[in-house]
């Protein structure tokens, strides 16, 4: 199959050019002008005048099929890659996990499992590590070396859950030393923060808001700061993910500042809602339950000035999808026990360019956040991340100026509220092509369950 995409302008993280795109099979070809009087006859046009087209979007922190906080994560392979599809991203980046007591292959191999056959877009693995042992830390050598599996997600958070301790998140970045991985790190002090919510229970304090109060960004900062000491007397990278507070986004500045590899990324609620969300009445701040917390009105600035200058790379989502119904509804009568997390691998890039019609962001910064630096940073690029002849044609014809009103009846994410409902954007995919094929037209999923493929990752590309 050849199709040509014709007249659009064409973005990637450096340029944005009035050209062709030529897609044979699952490649891009050829960028240039005029392609239909040098490169031959096509199977398909597509006519992307008045229109970007951007690199597909690459969401590398999602939640599908995910157990948690005593229930799974709404969307699977098959319902949240479609959903990631149709708001323009062609590739996720999910976490498998080691199960409690067992092997990283054993966690691996299960996610393959939830993956195969039923995702739609191309997706990778991180590997969250529960337990570190010298079993583990041999077994991290052999994902990254055999398996295509380059990251790993310790948690300084949940106790008794994922949270694991300094030494052991020490050795583990030891190890990415000798094998090229990257740790990720979910920076919250857990143990201290048990403590908060233990006494703000005891004292009768049960709604949602209370999950915010009871995880102050110091703690986040604290993590932060720690997590990157370790890293630094490691002499290696570490990512640090979901980053929601500009405290905590001050100790990634000053260690990059000091010459240090520390990468962070931040996800769309922390740039578009705050804590006042916890304040929405009866028990609807349940809807915003994540971890980190959403912080007060004001922080997003500092996100936001972080995004522009690098301190921050990317943003990913954090797609961790529960509904209110039966999910979010366990912690009706104690905030602690509501399932942590949200939907959001359909709005990034629909979020996110809402600040480039406003300004904010420059296009060619939005598809470096989007797109490039993931795959940079996850042993992605040049394969996924930019438009150039040779990488795969994961390609997204973007209009500026279609107008919508973000619903949960017109999503595509499997849960049943929205935490952006009615907010109202300018700018969405026309169509969205994945490996050369149209998963995305007309307003609907035109792709197939399971036709996406597992990503062998690199080890890192920078340092
Ligand atoms: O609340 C969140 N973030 N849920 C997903 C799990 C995690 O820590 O990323
Ligand atoms: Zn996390
Ligand atoms: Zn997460």
């Amino acid at each position: 199959m050849r199709i040509r995409i014709e007249g659009g302008t064409v973005v990637t993280a450096a340029d944005a050019t009035r050209a062709d795109v030529l897609v044979e099979g699952e490649t891009v070809t050829l960028v240039g002008r005029d392609l239909s009087r040098i490169a031959g006859p096509v199977d398909r046009t597509i006519d992307a005048r008045g229109k970007y087209v951007l690199p597909g979007g690459i969401d590398v922190h999602t939640h599908l099929d995910m157990p948690f906080g005593g229930t799974t994560s709404a969307d699977d392979f098959e319902t949240g890659t479609i959903a990631a599809a149709c708001g323009g991203t062609t590739t996720v980046v999910d976490f498998a996990i080691q199960p409690q007591g067992g092997t990283l292959s054993e966690g691996l191999a299960q996610w393959h499992q939830k993956a195969e056959g039923k995702a739609a877009v191309d997706y990778g693995f991180h590997m969250i590590v529960r337990q570190v042992t010298a079993g583990t830390l041999a077994e991290m050598d052999r994902l990254v070396k055999h398996e295509g599996v380059t990251s790993f997600k310790l948690f300084t958070a949940y106790p008794g859950v994922f949270m694991v301790d300094d030494a052991s998140i020490f050795k583990a970045l030891q190890k990415t030393g000798e094998n090229g991985g990257l740790i990720c790190a979910h920076a919250e002090n857990g143990g201290v923060i048990d403590v908060l919510v233990a006494q703000a229970l005891a004292q009768g304090h049960v709604e949602p808001r209370w999950h915010g109060l009871t995880r102050p960004a110091r703690l986040e900062a604290e993590a932060t700061n720690r997590v990157i000491a370790l890293a630094e007397v490691a002499h290696v990278p570490v990512y640090i993910v979901h980053l929601s507070a500009t405290e905590a986004l001050a100790e990634v500045r000053e260690a990059r500042d000091r010459g240090v590899a520390a990468f962070a990324e931040t996800c769309p609620q922390y740039l578009f809602l705050s804590h006042e969300n916890y304040e929405e009445p009866g028990f609807e701040g349940a809807k915003y339950v994540m971890s980190p917390p959403l912080r007060p009105k004001g922080n997003e600035r500092g996100l936001w000035q972080g995004l522009r200058q690098d301190d921050l790379q990317l943003v990913s989502t954090d797609h961790c999808p529960f509904c209110m119904r039966e999910q979010k509804e366990l912690g009706k009568n104690d905030f602690s026990k509501i399932p942590n997390g949200a939907p959001g691998i359909e709005t990034r890039l629909l979020l996110l360019w809402d600040a480039v019609r406003r300004k904010e962001l420059e296009l060619n910064r939005f598809v470096q956040i989007t797109a490039t630096a993931p795959a940079k940073l996850f042993g992605l690029y040049p394969r996924k991340g930019t438009i150039a002849p040779g990488s795969d044609a994961d390609l997204v014809v973007w209009d500026p100026g279609k107008s919508l009103t973000l619903s949960v009846k017109s999503l595509h994410m499997n849960v049943d509220y929205n935490p952006f409902e009615g907010k109202q954007l300018q700018g969405a995919p026309e169509t969205v092509l994945s490996r050369g094929e149209v998963v995305y037209e007309k307003g609907r999923f035109s792709g197939r369950k399971g036709r996406g493929k597992f990503l062998q990752r690199s080890a890192r590309q920078f340092d």
